[in-house]
């Protein structure tokens, strides 16, 4: 298989919220390196959350060598996943940031959203995108307007593959994350572009997922640079979740549930996102996107008050006790998202008692994301006009047999884990062997999907419904308080 680039090993980089991943994936052999890098965003007051961009770069270089040094062979192509919906301004002449990074969570651009309230409706059909700061274009025109005039204001993923190889590309999918892509035409529009007053920027070539964009030496050889693809729908990839109508869920930094929807965009009225899921050979597959926006950043909040010590102890606290004893948790610490699309809600934890203890408040935390995920299986179910019969899932948080037993419960669906929870890197893996051999399909680049666990319902369906209503009746509390 030497001979053969698409039978080599491929270096896949997952730069994500809160770390960079990468594994070396052999299509014979599997994962045959691993390494990662911690990136610490800041949480100031306000809902902002920023990132030296510094630290992304050098987290993606720190991770890849790792993974190579650990697979100790070299790699034919590389293949990256981003976060999406993190931009900064960076100079194109030297690559040097011109601001912090504003992470995807940064609530700062809601002043931008408010004005162009007017043409929400207009946006969401041009786009397939709500109007939430959330969002690439709302960060893009408040760092314009409020921090440098100077250089390009792009997502991440842009300012990574320039600073690598010198390429001023964003692919499809990621291009989709900004509010500023046609979803039909899958170019930028200029109608959204006007809106948001981002007309005159020079903005990044949008690429296909696979192709050739360029070489890099920043992991030591000079190896190409052929997948691009944002980190939801590299998971959605990664997990072999290709036929319409099937879902993934990935637990990480937020959690994401991923639905999808073939060759045509669905625009449907249930409050998700309809965008780009890849765009291979020029031909586009779509999807339907809902997100739980603080998921593992939540289970971080718990253990920076020092309720927990970490996501490690999500399952020996939590089973200490039979239940959340009453007590529901919004854990909307960065606002909810689909299908509510509240940003400027905050979380709540309600029902306390003397005798509450950090097991109950760990269960609820459990509940609290797992009902926002039944909220968006529902929305999925509504806008395909059927419901799902299983959901897959990965990330970080699926090691938790507590909380993927409380998905299973509240969803009264049988909930596959996957046996290789990195599904973001596999799909990156999967874009940059397309990248070397577009003779590949989907099927043959992504490795055969494996549950390693499937959590099958404990409770009965009348149980389910009545602690979803308690998570329901304390969103709608929330809500009255801050409408
Ligand atoms: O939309 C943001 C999301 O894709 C980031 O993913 O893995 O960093 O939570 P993660």
């Amino acid at each position: 298989h030497e001979r053969d680039p698409a039978r080599r090993p491929v270096l896949a980089v997952d730069q994500g919220t809160s770390g960079t991943k990468a594994l070396v994936v052999c299509p014979e052999r599997g994962v045959i390196g691993t390494g990662a890098a911690p990136v610490r965003p800041r949480f100031l007051p306000g809902g902002l959350v920023e990132v030296d961009p510094a630290e992304l770069l050098s987290s993606v270089v720190e991770a890849g060598r790792a993974a190579l040094a650990d697979a100790g062979e070299p790699v034919a192509a590389i293949g990256l996943a981003n976060q999406g919906e993190t931009v900064l301004a960076w100079d194109p002449e030297t690559g040097e940031p011109l601001t912090d990074a504003l992470v995807w969570q940064d609530r700062r651009a809601e002043s931008v959203c408010a004005e162009l309230g007017a043409h929400q409706d207009e946006l969401r059909q041009l786009t397939g995108l709500p109007l939430d700061p959330y969002f690439a274009a709302p960060k893009m025109a408040w760092l314009r307007r409020h921090r440098t005039r100077r250089g390009a204001v792009t997502t991440s993923d842009a300012w990574l593959v320039h600073r690598l190889t010198g390429a001023y590309v964003t692919d499809a999918a990621t291009a989709g994350r900004t509010q500023l892509l046609d979803l039909d035409t899958v170019e930028w529009s200029p109608r959204a572009l006007e809106l948001y007053g981002l007309g005159d920027e020079h903005l990044p070539r949008v690429v296909d997922s696979a192709g050739e964009f360029g070489t890099t030496t920043a992991f030591g050889p000079e190896i190409p640079l052929t997948g691009l693809l944002v980190d939801q729908q590299a998971a959605l990839l990664g997990q072999d979740v290709t036929a319409p109508g099937s879902a993934k869920c990935t637990y990480g930094t937020g959690a994401f549930l991923l639905a999808q929807t073939g060759a045509h965009p669905r625009r449907g009225d249930s409050g998700l996102v309809s965008c780009v899921a890849w765009r291979l050979a020029g031909r586009s597959s779509y999807c339907l996107d809902g997100q739980v926006y603080t998921a593992a950043s939540a289970v971080r909040w718990l253990a920076d008050l020092g309720v927990i010590a970490g996501a490690e102890d999500i399952d020996p606290i939590g089973s200490a006790v039979p239940d959340a004893g009453g007590v529901t948790f919004v854990p909307a610490l960065a606002g909810l998202a689909a299908p509510w699309w509240r940003g400027d809600l905050r979380g709540s934890v309600s029902g306390l008692g003397l005798d509450t203890t950090a097991g109950h408040l760990v269960r609820a935390l459990c509940e609290g994301i797992a009902a926002q995920v039944v909220a968006l299986a529902d929305a999925v179910a509504a806008d395909m006009g059927e419901p799902l019969t299983s959901l897959r899932v990965d990330g970080g948080l699926t090691r938790s047999a507590l909380l993927m037993q409380a998905q299973a419960d509240l969803l009264q669906l049988p909930i596959e884990v996957a046996e290789l929870t990195e599904s973001t890197a596999l799909g990156a893996a999967a874009v940059a062997r397309i990248g070397i051999d577009p003779t590949l399909t989907v099927a043959d680049a992504v490795p055969e999907w494996r549950p390693a666990a499937v959590y099958e319902p404990r409770i009965g369906a009348d149980l389910a419904a009545e602690r979803l209503a308690g998570f329901r009746s304390a969103v709608s509390a929330l809500m009255e308080r801050t409408s």
